[in-house]
């Protein structure tokens, strides 16, 4: 492992903000740090840093013990959410600041500083201030000054925050792109799942100050270990007494579950049209219909339990009140603090057939 956090903890007075963490990162990789508000993921960038001490646990950058290292020894390039860029600097004296701290010569500075312009893609903005430049503009120029120095460890925290839905979108896009060009290894900070989810080769789930779960996109989205990431993940939702359901049994202490819209598939049989599991399927009653673009979002209720689903727009026109079928495929149980899939006993007999 090339970074590594070993049992790190700290606190803020008496609250808690790392417990425990344990993490490591290969080489070249780009990890994303996801977790809501308060989750602890800053102060986590910010000990890596040096910028904040942690009050137990070690950090290891390659195999090297950090802890006491200062921030400037510790090879690391920071960019941050907003107000990276100093306002009173042109962007060439911003990405010029670490080399110059580096007494770096003129002519080297120079030509480094035309390289990360380059690299960013804004070859002619040298001789502007930050305020001349846009929001997206900003961050690439700020991305470009961390690396300024060839830094061996990038830190992002969500350095697109203040930026709108569209562009960040593009810019995320970029980010993945530049950073693979330079293969450094980076920890990109959001507590937007779809960024992390697009970005990372591997993403830490935070919690109250916990690691909650570390593994690839796929992993994270289909295998969550814990309540609290099946729930966080894709667009969840829990439902009390999933043993009431067709096809599902208690399994465990617990009686809650999590359901995703893609675990059921909505039907409205017209006219008597046929479906190999209709005997498997909930009668349930329409109680709202959101147009989402690519599809309609149900909301629907089976005996007091309130679910939703996406309907394809192709199928004939849901409305409220309508009667429906809805096939339930399979839920995330919860059990104390792990989660289990439990598939749809029809569904999983089913598949006897094909073997
Ligand atoms: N210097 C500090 N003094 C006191 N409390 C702090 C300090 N820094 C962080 N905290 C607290 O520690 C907790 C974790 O903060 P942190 O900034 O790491 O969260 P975060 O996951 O980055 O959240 P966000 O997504 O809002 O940026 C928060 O409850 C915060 O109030
Ligand atoms: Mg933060």
């Amino acid at each position: 492992m090339y970074i590594e956090l070993k049992n790190i903890n700290k606190t803020f007075g008496d609250f808690k903000a790392s417990d425990n963490v344990s993490f490591g990162i290969e080489k070249g990789r780009l990890i994303g740090l996801l977790g809501p508000s308060g989750s602890g993921k800053t102060t986590i960038l910010r000990m890596l840093a040096g910028l904040e001490k942690q009050d137990s646990g070690d950090i290891l950058i390659d195999g090297k013990n950090v802890n006491d290292l200062p921030p400037s020894e510790r090879g690391i390039g920071f960019v941050f959410q907003s107000y990276a860029l100093f306002p009173f600097m042109t962007v060439y004296d911003n990405i010029a600041y670490g080399l110059k701290v580096q007494k770096k010569d003129k002519a080297f500075i120079k030509a480094r500083v035309a390289e990360l312009l380059e690299l960013v893609g804004l070859p002619d903005v040298g001789k502007r201030y930050p305020s001349q430049l846009s929001g997206g503009q900003r961050q690439r120029i700020a991305l470009a000054r961390a690396l300024a120095p060839s830094p061996e460890l990038l830190l992002l925290d969500e350095p697109f925050a203040a930026i709108d839905a569209k562009v960040r979108k593009e810019l995320r896009t970029w980010l993945r792109e530049t950073i693979d060009k330079i293969g450094i290894t980076s920890i990109f900070v959001t507590h937007d799942q779809d960024e992390a989810i697009e970005v990372a080769d591997e993403i830490v789930i935070t919690n109250k100050g916990r690691v909650e779960q570390v593994g690839n996109p796929v992993e994270i989205y289909s295998e969550p270990k814990t309540p609290f990431v099946a729930q966080f993940i894709g667009q969840s939702a829990m439902i009390e007494d999933y043993g009431r359901l067709k096809g599902f049994e208690q399994s465990g202490e617990g009686n809650t579950a999590i359901i995703r819209p893609e675990f059921i598939e909505i039907n409205k049989f017209e006219d008597g049209g046929y479906h190999q599991f209709e005997s498997s399927m909930e009668d349930a009653v329409v109680e709202d219909v959101f147009f989402r673009g690519s599809a309609f979002e149900v909301r629907a209720d089976i005996n007091g339990i309130s679910i939703t689903g996406r309907y394809p727009l192709s199928s004939p026109r849901l409305k409220k009140g309508d009667k429906i079928k809805i096939l339930i495929k399979k839920l995330y149980t919860i059990s104390g603090n792990s989660t289990e899939i439990l598939v749809n006993k029809a569904l999983d007999d089913s598949e006897l057939y094909y073997i």
